[in-house]
């Protein structure tokens, strides 16, 4: 039992993940992981360092930052690093690169997910669902009134996507049956494939602002995208527009964001993601009546986190056998 024990792999796995990613862990006899056996509290910082110390491979979410310091705690024996989400601006890339330490990540499988709680957030935004819930409750429904609780509609309107792939394409293919008359998007280049598939327009920056009945936010956080989203854009913007982010909250100014919707230059915003997480309730922006805002939990269905955390769980294994991954980011 001793001489089998040392040929396992020591992986470390920094949350409790759903169950279908650790029966992949546990019975693949591969591996010997130790777990952050919680999921309501993430792994503190100093503990996380200590515990990766001399690991072969790590599983985490998005909450932990995985940087040079991190990656030296570690030490030489870490080969694989398995993220237990799309998202990757958590990761140094540089730093994991420099180290030959190969990473996966876990697209496609969250796309339904991600797209359906945008058209849900999309439409309680635009359609006031949460003033509306909150003035029936609270005495405020008085006699129908022709004006009050109106919002806007996507039937006629103009959609805009920043940052095509594959979630905005599963965003419009929802939204084009609700009578939706165009698509338009901006990327860093204009993305024919994708683009054909919903019969998008590609447009400038600019224009994406101005022309966008709804704005919806589909990029990655690069440092090129870092508060793209500030008060020029929302300067532009109609202020009947109404926008979506279920990014990264690092892509919007939340100051130029508060601003624009404080003054009615745009008519209302939903957001998945914030800058923290979790945004404090005192923050400014929970104020607005008309900003919805929710705790991050776009992929946040049983299916789609189990399929994460097996995806998640068999591109680390992969990866530690020195075979290709399921889902491998280039560095
Ligand atoms: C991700 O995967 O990056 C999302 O933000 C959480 O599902």
């Amino acid at each position: 039992v001793q001489r089998e024990m040392s040929t396992l792999q020591r992986v470390y796995v920094t949350r409790q993940i759903p169950p279908e990613g650790l029966k992949i862990l546990k019975e693949s006899g591969q591996v010997q992981f130790e777990l952050w056996d919680s999921d309501d509290v993430p792994v503190s910082r100093a503990e996380l360092l200590k515990k990766v110390k001399g690991v072969d491979g790590l599983l985490c979410v998005l909450t932990e930052k995985i940087d040079a310091e991190l990656l030296d705690a570690a030490g030489p024996n870490l080969k694989v690093l398995s993220t237990m989400s799309v998202g990757f601006d958590h990761l140094s890339l540089d730093e994991l690169k420099k180290r030959g330490i190969r990473v996966g990540y876990t697209p496609e499988v969250l796309t339904d997910a991600v797209a359906e709680l945008t058209v849900a957030l999309l439409l309680t935004t635009s359609r006031r669902l949460v003033e509306a819930t909150h003035e029936a409750k609270t005495g405020g429904w008085g006699t129908w009134r022709t004006l009050w609780l109106c919002g806007h509609e996507l039937a006629n309107s103009t959609v805009g996507i920043l940052g095509l792939g594959r979630i905005g394409v599963a965003i419009a293919e929802r939204l084009a049956p609700f009578k939706v008359k165009k698509f338009i998007y901006t990327d860093v280049a204009p993305r024919p494939e994708l683009a054909k598939a919903i019969n998008a327009e590609y447009v400038s920056f600019d224009e994406l602002a101005k022309q966008s009945d709804f704005l919806a936010v589909c990029c990655a956080l690069t440092p090129e995208t870092k508060e793209i989203c500030n008060k020029e854009l929302f300067s532009k913007m109609k202020n009947t527009s109404i926008f979506i982010n279920t990014s990264r909250g690092g892509v919007v100014n939340q100051e130029d964001l508060y601003e624009a919707l404080a003054a009615g230059q745009i008519a209302g915003a939903g957001l998945d993601v914030t800058v923290p997480e979790p945004l404090p309730t005192n923050h400014p922006l929970f104020t607005l009546k008309n900003c919805v805002i929710l705790p991050h939990i776009a992929s946040a269905s049983y299916t789609t986190r189990n399929a994460m955390s097996a995806l998640a769980a068999n591109n680390l294994l992969l990866g530690l056998r020195g075979e290709p991954m399921i889902k491998e980011l280039k560095l």
